[in-house]
């Protein structure tokens, strides 16, 4: 789901997935297999996968997600994880499973923790600043924005929110922390609404910051480059990958990691996008950018040096050869 914000997007419905069929036709289906669903949030791509007669092992780092496993608890095809995508290597071995022929992620944020508003990752709604999807967690964005120095904060609006005046709100910001705390949503985000240039504007100017904050909270960019590494060396020959990503700075981590990739290979070259339909159907689908690898026997037997062996071999006319 994507980090909407808009006033006028009154979703509050958790059950859209985004996508759905696309992933449903890009994950190659095969009845009676392992799939993990990385991104359970409210269960909507896991719920489809299980209509299709696949097995799902479902991850989520949020507690509030299990909630939505409830109605899930007698499906024999379903297992739920509550922990980070980026330890699916051990989730799969404490489960059982030595490999799954498809992996899902749906990254960022889902539209049940961005409608609460005290999970605090909002800035059009007021709540305590904490942003962690995993409130056992140690950092909250309140401690970031109280305790780092302004360089650090600088470079979190900058690295992670991509936002081009980061030095000037992180000075805004440690000048207000000296006169009061900062513990919520609203304030951070006047904060940096009153040290924002004025001007003609399409966004929040509190959008990228947020973002920038989020990210960092969650560690979420090293989560996904760990969870790559760790999908590619768990999906059986001709397994499927599928990642949806929301922003560019998720979605070069999942097409440089392909392009370097020797066993995952991208299925298109460019990412696959929602219609207008979709899109116009549901808001959260705006910035989605879906990618694809499969992971091929020739690829593994290539990763693995062999083939290079085997041909090396044959251009020396074999190892058993005379001279
Ligand atoms: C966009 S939502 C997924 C929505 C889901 N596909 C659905 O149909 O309801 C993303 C979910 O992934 C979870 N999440 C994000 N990063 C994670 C990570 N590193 N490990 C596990 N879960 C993560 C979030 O807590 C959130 O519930």
């Amino acid at each position: 789901m994507s980090q909407d914000q808009t006033p006028n997007n009154t979703q509050t419905e958790p059950h859209n997935p985004v996508m759905l069929e696309t992933c449903l036709k890009e994950l190659n289906l095969k009845p009676g297999q392992w799939y993990v669903d990385g991104t359970f949030g409210a269960g909507g791509h896991t719920k489809a996968l299980l209509n299709q007669g696949v097995k799902v092992l479902a991850i989520d780092r949020d507690n509030s997600a299990q909630q939505y496993t409830e109605s899930l608890e007698d499906n024999i095809n379903f297992r739920f994880v509550k922990g980070n995508f980026r330890d699916l290597a051990s989730h799969l071995r404490r489960s059982g499973i030595p490999e799954v022929a498809g992996v899902l992620l749906d990254l960022g944020v889902s539209s049940m923790q961005l409608d609460e508003a005290d999970r605090g990752f909002a800035f059009r709604k007021d709540g305590p600043l904490d942003m962690r999807m995993d409130e056992a967690s140690e950092l909250s964005a309140a401690e970031v924005v109280n305790n780092f120095s302004q360089e650090k904060l600088a470079w979190i609006f900058f690295k992670y929110g991509e936002e081009r005046y980061s030095r000037r709100l992180a000075r805004a910001v440690v000048e207000a922390r000296h006169s009061e705390v900062i513990t919520t949503t609203q304030q951070l985000a006047d904060i940096i609404f009153k040290a924002y240039p004025k001007g003609p504007r399409t966004d929040h100017p509190a959008r990228r910051s947020f973002q920038g904050l989020r990210i960092f909270v969650n560690d979420e960019l090293a989560a996904l480059s760990d969870a790559l590494s760790a999908i590619e060396n768990s999906l059986s020959d001709g397994g499927r990958m599928v990642v949806m990503s929301y922003h560019s700075l998720e979605d070069r981590i999942v097409k440089e990691h392909l392009r370097s990739s020797k066993r995952l290979k991208s299925v298109y070259k460019k990412p696959l996008i929602p219609t207008e339909q979709e899109i116009s159907d549901n808001s959260r689908a705006r910035s989605a950018k879906l990618r694809v690898a499969e992971a091929s026997v020739i690829n593994d037997i290539l990763a693995s040096g062999e083939v290079a062996q085997a041909k090396n071999e044959t251009q020396l006319g074999g190892e058993d050869h005379d001279d």
